[in-house]
């Protein structure tokens, strides 16, 4: 299995596996017009691909901000049922953080599970003073601060524009 940037000729592939991962419609929706929005970030936008070339999982961070400063929104992210608790999310979450740290971002956030993202370095966000665009979400919005990371930013996330419409 390899890690590698989407190609536009995977998309396809990629919404289809969003799908066969989520119950519910949105997520799909979300990703289709995440390709689409300002926000979309390539070198963040990455598959795990089968020696057979089969995507397996896939991975997309985009534009959001902490305050006014720029920060990385991670989500959604996805393996297909049949290769789970495999290390192929683990794969996908560690390359990543290795690919926004390359580009120099200060921090990703995310929301999800409090068991699953902290092995990856993920704190409650409130900890590091970036507060959930919704406050109900409590700790399972969480953030991992990169080598760009410094206590000048705080403040409110706000992701990237189509996680208005969810
Ligand atoms: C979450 C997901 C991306 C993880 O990918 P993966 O390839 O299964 O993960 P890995 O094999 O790298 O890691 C497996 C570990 O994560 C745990 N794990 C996987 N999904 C989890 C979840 N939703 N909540 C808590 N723990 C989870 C497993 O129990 C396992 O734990 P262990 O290492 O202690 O045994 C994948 O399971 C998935 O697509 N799930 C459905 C969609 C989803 O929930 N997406 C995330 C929304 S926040």
């Amino acid at each position: 299995m390899i890690i590698r940037r989407e190609h536009a000729a995977d998309r396809p592939e990629i919404v289809a596996l969003i799908e066969a991962v989520f119950p519910e419609p949105v997520e799909a929706r979300l990703l289709r017009e995440l390709f689409a929005s300002r926000e979309y970030i390539p070198e963040l936008s990455l598959v795990a691909e089968s020696d057979g070339g089969e995507i397996l999982g896939y991975v997309i961070s985009t534009r959001g901000w902490v305050g006014e400063v720029p920060a990385l929104g991670l989500g959604p992210i996805g393996v297909l049922p049949a290769y789970q608790k495999q290390g192929v999310g683990s794969a996908l979450m560690q390359a990543s953080i290795d690919a926004a740290n390359g580009l120099g971002e200060p921090v990703i956030a995310l929301l999800g599970s409090t068991e699953y993202y902290p092995r990856f370095g993920f704190l409650p966000a409130d900890s590091l003073g970036i507060f959930s665009p919704d406050p109900s979400w409590g700790s399972y919005f969480m953030a991992l601060p990169l080598a760009g990371f410094h206590s000048g930013i705080r403040g409110h996330f706000k992701y990237a524009e189509p996680f208005n419409n969810l």
